[in-house]
C-alpha cells in the first residue's frame, strides 16, 4: 500500500516538532539526519499499515477522547496466567466484556531470555512472541478479535533495557563497536563508581549495584534492574530509531497502546538519581510524534512509578502538555488509598492529592489499586508534615501494617526489598490479601474485607482516568505461595500477587452468596455507575475535598455542568458527615446504589456504614 494524504498532512504538520525535539536531545547538528531516519521509518511503516488499521486511525482521529470516556475500563493480566495462550485470551473476550472491559493490558509476551527473566521484562527478541504463548500471527489474530469486541490491546514495551541474550548484546560481546554503543559500557570502575554515588538501587536484595561486569565485553555494563537486563544507551540515536521501528511494527499487528516500561530510567545524568531526566520526556515525545505520523491510533502509557513531584511531567507540563504520554499510572492515588486504609485517616491523601495539577485535557491517568509490581510507599516529607505526620514513620508504619506486623493489622502482605538500616520496605500481596480477606476469621470480617476492596476500587473508578482492574481482584484472589517452589522466582515475592486465574472462582461470579460473586457484582456496579456519570469523563476536573470527618475521604468531579461527589468511609465503624459538608449536593437514596447499602440519613448528618461509599450526583 502507499501512503495516503492523511499521512502526508500529518508529516508536514508534525515534522518540524519532531526535528526540534530530536535536536534538544541530540543537538542541532545531528537533528536533520536523525529526523530523516525517523521519517523513513514512519513512511515504511505507514505503507505497510493494513487498511483496517488505517480505518482505525481515522476513527481515533475523529474521536480522540475514546480512552477518556467514563465508559472505558481496563484490565491487566499475564496472558499465560489468565488463559494459557494468546488464543486462550481471545476465547475469554466474553468474560472481559461481561466485566465491562474495553482495554486489555497483557504483560510482556515478546520472546524473553530463558528464566530468570523478571516476568518477561528481559526481552531477547521484540519481533517474535514467547513460543509457549503463540506466534506473531496469533498476536495479530488476538488484536483483531479483541478489536472486534471493542477491546483495545495494550502491550509492554520494555525500552530501558534488553536481555543480555538480545542480538544487540550478543553482537556487542562479539566485538561489534556499533552494537557496543547501544549500551553503557565502562572498562573500569571509575565511571560506574561516580554514578553509583547518587544512584538508588532498585532491587538491592537480589540485584545489588547498578553495573555488572561482563567478561566478553571486558567492561562494566549498566544494569539498573537485574544483571541480565542491560540498560540501553538512549544518547545513541540508533537506539531511538530501532524502537520507533519496533513500535510501528507491533502497531501494524494491531497493538493500540504501548506501556513504556520503566521509562523514568532511560536517560542517565552524572550526579543525579538518573530518573525523570528532561530527555526522558523529549524521547517520549519524539517516539510519539513518529507514531502520530504513521499510526495515529497508537497511544503511549508511561510506567513511571515515581514521587508526586515528578509524576505530572509524564503527561506533560508547560510546553510538553499533551505531547508526551497519553496515559500514565497514577502512582500517587494508588499509594494514598492504601495509606488511608491502614491509617483510617483521609487527611494526608486529601492534602497530597490536592497538590497535583489536573492532567492535560488530551491525556488521562491510569487509576489503579493493584498491579503486578510491589507498592513503593511514595509519601513525601512535604505532604506528611503538612498534616502533622512524619513521612519516614508513616512509610515504616505502612510497610509494617501491610506485612501484617502492626497491632490490629488485617493485612497479609509481605515486605519487598526491605532496608535493614531504616526498616522501610515496599509491599507485596494481592489486593484481597492486603485488604484482609485471608486473615478474616468469620462472616463479619470477610464482609469488611471485600468492602475494603470495593471502596478502593470505587475511588479509582470515580477519580477520573482510565481505571485498571488487576486480574483476579474482581474475584478476590489471595496470595499465591507456589512461586516459592520455583527456583527462578523464589527470591522475588512479587510473584505472590501474580496468581493463576481461578476459573472455578470465576464460575461463582453470579452467585451472590460467595465472595467472588459479591466482588464481581460490586465491580460491575462501579462500571455501570461510571458509565452513567458524565462528570467522570476525564476532561472534567477532580478535586479531593475535606469532609469534616478525618476518616471520610471525599472526591468531587465536575464536567460540563455535571457534578459528582463520592465520599468513602475508611474505617470499620460508622462515620457521620455533616450534610453541610456536602457542597450543596442533594442526598437521595440513590447515593447508596453503587455501594449496595442503604443511605442512613439524619436531620443534619449522613452516617456512612463501615467502608461505605456514597455517590451523589448533581445535574
Ligand atoms: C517495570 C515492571 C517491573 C520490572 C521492571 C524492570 O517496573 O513493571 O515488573 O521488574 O520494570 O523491567
Amino acid at each position: 500500500m502507499r501512503s495516503d494524504t492523511g499521512f502526508e498532512q500529518r508529516l508536514a504538520a508534525l515534522e518540524p516538532d519532531l526535528r526540534d525535539t530530536v535536536s534538544r536531545v541530540y543537538g542541532a547538528d545531528a537533528a536533520s539526519e536523525v529526523t530523516r531516519s525517523l521519517v523513513a521509518v514512519a513512511r515504511a511503516a505507514h505503507a505497510a499499515r493494513p487498511a483496517e488499521l488505517r480505518a482505525l486511525d481515522e476513527r481515533r482521529l475523529r474521536e480522540p477522547d475514546w480512552f477518556q470516556r467514563s465508559s472505558m475500563v481496563g484490565y491487566a493480566a499475564y496472558a499465560d496466567r489468565f488463559a494459557g495462550t494468546l488464543r486462550g485470551v481471545g476465547e475469554r473476550g466474553a468474560y472481559l466484556r461481561e466485566l465491562g472491559v474495553g482495554y486489555l493490558h497483557l504483560m510482556p509476551l515478546l520472546t524473553p531470555r530463558p528464566a530468570p527473566n523478571d516476568g518477561g521484562y528481559a526481552v531477547m527478541d521484540y519481533r517474535s512472541v514467547r513460543p509457549d504463548l503463540g506466534t506473531v500471527d496469533d498476536l495479530r489474530d488476538l488484536a483483531t478479535t479483541l478489536r472486534g469486541e471493542g477491546i483495545s490491546l495494550c502491550l509492554d514495551l520494555v525500552l530501558n533495557h534488553v536481555a543480555r541474550e538480545h542480538e544487540w548484546a550478543l553482537a556487542a560481546r562479539a566485538g561489534d563497536p556499533d552494537r557496543r554503543a547501544f549500551f553503557h559500557v565502562h572498562p573500569d570502575r571509575e565511571v560506574p563508581d561516580a554514578y553509583e554515588a547518587t544512584l538508588p538501587e532498585v532491587f538491592p536484595d537480589f540485584a545489588p549495584g547498578s553495573f555488572t561486569w561482563d567478561d566478553e565485553l571486558s567492561g562494566w555494563v549498566w544494569t539498573t534492574f537485574n544483571d541480565y537486563q542491560w540498560d540501553l544507551d538512549w544518547s545513541n540515536p540508533a537506539v531511538l530509531r530501532e524502537f520507533a521501528d519496533i513500535i510501528l511494527s507491533l502497531a501494524n499487528l494491531g497493538v493500540e497502546v504501548f506501556r513504556l516500561d520503566a521509562i523514568a530510567f532511560i536517560w542517565k545524568r552524572l550526579g543525579t538519581d538518573c530518573q525523570n531526566q528532561p530527555e526522558v520526556h523529549d524521547l517520549t515525545r519524539a517516539l510519539r510524534t513518529v507514531a502520530r505520523i504513521a499510526a495515529p491510533a497508537v497511544l503511549f502509557k508511561a510506567e513511571a512509578i515515581v514521587g508526586p513531584a515528578d509524576l505530572p511531567a509524564y503527561l506533560g507540563v508547560g510546553e510538553q502538555a499533551g505531547r508526551v504520554s497519553d496515559l500514565a499510572y497514577h502512582n500517587g492515588l494508588m499509594v494514598q488509598v492504601w495509606s488511608m486504609l491502614a491509617s483510617r485517616d483521609a487527611r494526608l491523601a486529601t492534602y497530597a492529592l490536592q497538590q497535583l495539577p489536573q492532567p492535560p485535557s488530551t491525556t488521562a491517568w491510569i487509576t489503579y489499586v493493584r498491579c503486578h509490581d510491589d507498592i513503593g510507599w511514595a509519601i513525601t516529607p512535604e505532604d506528611a508534615s503538612r498534616v502533622g505526620e512524619d513521612a519516614y514513620l508513616h512509610r515504616r508504619f505502612l510497610a509494617d501494617w501491610f506485612a501484617g506486623d502492626f497491632p490490629g493489622s488485617f493485612s497479609r502482605g509481605a515486605r519487598f526489598q526491605p532496608d535493614p538500616a531504616t526498616g522501610e520496605a515496599r509491599t507485596s500481596g494481592t489486593c484481597a490479601s492486603l485488604a484482609g480477606l485471608d486473615s478474616a476469621p468469620g462472616v463479619v470480617a470477610v464482609e469488611l474485607a471485600f468492602r475494603r476492596v470495593l471502596l478502593l476500587y470505587a475511588i479509582a473508578f470515580a477519580h477520573g482516568g482510565l481505571p485498571l482492574i488487576y486480574m483476579g481482584d474482581e474475584l478476590g484472589l489471595l496470595n499465591d505461595a507456589s512461586y516459592l517452589a520455583e527456583p527462578d522466582k523464589a527470591d522475588d515475592n512479587r510473584w505472590m500477587h501474580r496468581p493463576l486465574m481461578d476459573w472455578d472462582a470465576a464460575e461463582l461470579r453470579h452467585n451472590s452468596a460467595t465472595v467472588p460473586g459479591r466482588l464481581f457484582a460490586g465491580l460491575q456496579r462501579l462500571v455501570a455507575a461510571r458509565r452513567a456519570t458524565r462528570a467522570i469523563h476525564v476532561q472534567g476536573e477532580v478535586e479531593p475535598i475535606w469532609t469534616g470527618n478525618d476518616h471520610v475521604f471525599g472526591l468531587c468531579r465536575a464536567q460540563a455542568g455535571e457534578r459528582l461527589l463520592v465520599i468513602g468511609n475508611f474505617t470499620a465503624e460508622p462515620q457521620p458527615v455533616a450534610l453541610d459538608a456536602l457542597r450543596g449536593f442533594p442526598l437521595t437514596d440513590a447515593a447508596g446504589d453503587v455501594d449496595g447499602r442503604p443511605v442512613e440519613r439524619h436531620a443534619d448528618v449522613v452516617v456512612l456504614a463501615p467502608y461505605q461509599h456514597l455517590w451523589l450526583a448533581d445535574e
